[in-house]
């Protein structure tokens, strides 16, 4: 068996630092991706201190010619990279009917487009070694809706499809493509952007009990789930969907 290599994108805090912690733990060596390199620095450095290996990259993912850079630096320090989590995105909350060509479009721009590129980028490492795993972090919001997020949700449902897609035409080479698609994950930027928002913070106890499962979702929760999913274990799995989600949806 080859040395596991991973990218794992917008890993300099949130959910990505937390897949990065957990993939290394499993002693994957991992390209912490980021647009922020200090932070990302901090969470390679975190790796290594426990024993790991990791390597911070700076790239816009919706760049290019700046994702082929830091991929060949990855490949340079630790071999092929045959696993990919592509976390990084952005967020937003505009009324539908105020959403202006600029949002969508950059929405689409870094959620959608750099999920293609840094896929894209990568793919060929994994059809050299018949042998991949790619998990995208996609959002509920797609399976359920969201006031304020019709860009946002549109784009995370489009990976969903690009997940399928990519399971089908990829799968005869031995590379699985899955989606999580988490729902509120507290202790990220994100999320604590999104409940400083007017009316938000009074949900948050309601939200917590409303599901099966009754409490907050955590970046550990998703970075568990993605750790099977890039594993040889989860090798009959692929083009699916695994809510990660305390068993609501909305
Ligand atoms: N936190 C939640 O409640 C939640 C819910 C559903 C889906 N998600 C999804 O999970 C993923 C991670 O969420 P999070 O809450 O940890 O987010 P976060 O905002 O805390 O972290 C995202 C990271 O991605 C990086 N990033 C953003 N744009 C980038 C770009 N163009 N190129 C490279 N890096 C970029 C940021 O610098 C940041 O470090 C996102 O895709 C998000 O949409 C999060």
């Amino acid at each position: 068996m080859f040395r596991k290599v991973a990218l794992v994108t917008g890993a300099a805090v949130g959910i990505g630092r937390a897949i990065s912690h957990r993939l290394a733990r499993d002693g994957i060596a991992i390209g912490v991706l980021d647009l922020k390199l200090a932070e990302a620095q901090t969470v390679a450095d975190e790796i290594i201190a426990a024993g790991g290996e990791a390597l911070a990259l700076q790239a816009n993912i919706a760049d290019r010619a700046a994702v082929l850079p830091a991929v060949t630096a990855l490949r340079e320090a630790f071999g092929p990279v045959t696993i990919l989590v592509n976390n990084a995105g952005i967020t937003g909350f505009v009324p539908f009917l105020d959403m202006t060509d600029t949002q969508w479009d950059q929405m689409l721009e870094i959620n959608l487009k750099g999920t293609f590129i840094v896929t894209q980028t990568l793919l060929p490492d994994m059809v050299a070694n018949a042998w991949g795993r790619i998990v995208n972090i996609s959002s509920s919001s797609a399976q359920s809706g969201a006031a304020l997020m019709a860009h946002y949700s549109s784009s995370k449902g489009a990976m969903i499809a690009l997940t399928k897609s990519l399971a089908v035409e990829f799968g005869p080479q031995g590379i699985t493509v899955n989606t999580i698609p988490p729902r509120f994950v507290m202790n990220t930027a994100m999320s604590e952007e999104s409940f400083k928002l007017p009316g938000m913070a009074e949900r948050r106890e309601p939200m917590r009990l409303a599901g099966p499962i009754q409490r907050e979702g955590q970046p550990e929760d998703i970075a568990g789930a993605c750790a099977w999913l890039v594993s040889e274990e989860s090798g009959y799995v692929t083009g699916q969907i695994i809510g990660v989600n305390g068993g609501r949806y909305i």
